[in-house]
C-alpha cells in the first residue's frame, strides 16, 4: 500500500515567531508542498500558539485542496476552535507547554472518558479523529474504545534508538500497534522524527497507511533553497 504523505508546515511557522514578521508564510508553504505532490496539510495549534496562529489555520482552511490535519490538545478551546474551522481530520495529542515538541503519545487509556467525550464531540461536527498515541497494544484497543477512527503511531523512540537492536525492538513495537489497529477497523498513520534515512523502515509496514513529516522537510527546504536565495539577494543588491 501506497502510504498518504501529510507535510507539517509548523516550522515554517517557527522560522516567522522568531521574528514575528510576515515570512516565511507556512500557507504559502503549504500550497506548494500540495504544488510538489503532498497529499495532507498537517499544523499543530498549540496552546501557547508558538508557531501556527489561529490566523494560519483560517487560510489553510480555505485554501489547501487536499486534506488538513490539525493536531491539538483535547482541550474546550481547541474542541471549539476545530468546530469553527472545521479541518478534515483532527489529531489529538498530549500537550505540556515546556516541552520542545510533542514527547509522548496521548495516555487514552489513563484518561478515556475524557478522550471519549471529546472524540464524539468531533465526530458529532463530522470530524475524523485521529488518536497519537506510543505504538502500544493497550493504548490502540482504548483508542479504538474511544471511538476514534485513527491512530497515529507515534515513532520517536524509533527514531531516537541508539542501536540495531533498539531500533528493531521499537519497529516490532509499531508493527504490532499498527496490525491491531487495522484489526480493529482503524485507519493508521504513522510520524515523529521521520527522515530521509530512516523512513523506508516504516514505508515497509502495509498497515500504515499515512505518515506525517515536518521538521526534516522544512529542514532540508532549507538548504536546498539557500542557493537561489543568496542568488536573488545578490541580484537585489547589484542589479539595475
Ligand atoms: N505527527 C504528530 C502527531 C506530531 O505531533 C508531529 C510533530 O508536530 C509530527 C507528526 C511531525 O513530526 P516531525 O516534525 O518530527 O516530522
Amino acid at each position: 500500500m501506497t502510504q498518504r504523505l501529510g507535510v507539517n508546515v509548523d516550522h515554517v511557522a517557527t522560522l516567522r515567531q522568531a521574528r514575528k514578521v510576515g515570512y516565511p508564510d507556512p500557507v504559502t508553504a503549504a500550497a506548494l508542498a500540495e504544488l510538489a505532490g503532498a497529499e495532507q496539510i498537517t499544523v499543530h495549534l498549540r496552546e501557547d500558539r508558538r508557531h501556527i496562529q489561529e490566523r494560519d489555520l483560517r487560510l489553510l482552511r480555505e485554501t489547501v485542496r487536499t486534506l488538513l490535519n490539525l493536531e491539538m490538545a483535547a482541550t474546550q478551546e481547541m474542541v471549539k476552535l476545530a468546530w469553527e474551522y472545521k479541518p478534515d481530520v483532527v489529531t489529538l495529542v498530549p500537550e505540556r507547554r515546556e516541552e520542545l515538541t510533542t514527547e509522548g503519545g496521548l495516555d487514552v487509556q489513563g484518561q478515556k472518558d475524557h478522550v471519549g467525550k471529546v472524540v464524539k464531540t468531533l465526530r458529532d461536527g463530522e470530524i475524523v479523529v485521529s488518536l497519537f498515541i506510543d505504538p502500544d497494544l493497550d493504548q490502540v484497543k482504548a483508542s479504538h474504545r474511544a471511538g476514534a477512527q485513527r491512530v497515529e503511531l507515534h515513532t520517536g523512540r524509533f527514531c531516537e534508538a541508539r542501536d540495531d537492536k533498539d531500533r528493531q525492538k521499537e519497529l516490532s513495537r509499531i508493527v504490532d500497534a499498527a496490525k491491531m489497529a487495522t484489526k480493529l477497523g482503524m485507519g493508521c498513520a504513522a510520524g515523529h522524527g521521520l527522515h530521509y534515512d530512516n523512513v523506508r523502515a516504516i514505508t515497509r509496514i502495509a498497515e500504515i497507511d499515512e505518515l506525517n513529516i515536518g521538521h526534516s522537510i522544512v529542514a532540508r527546504a532549507v538548504l536546498l533553497g539557500m542557493e537561489r536565495a543568496v542568488k536573488d539577494m545578490l541580484e537585489r543588491m547589484r542589479g539595475a
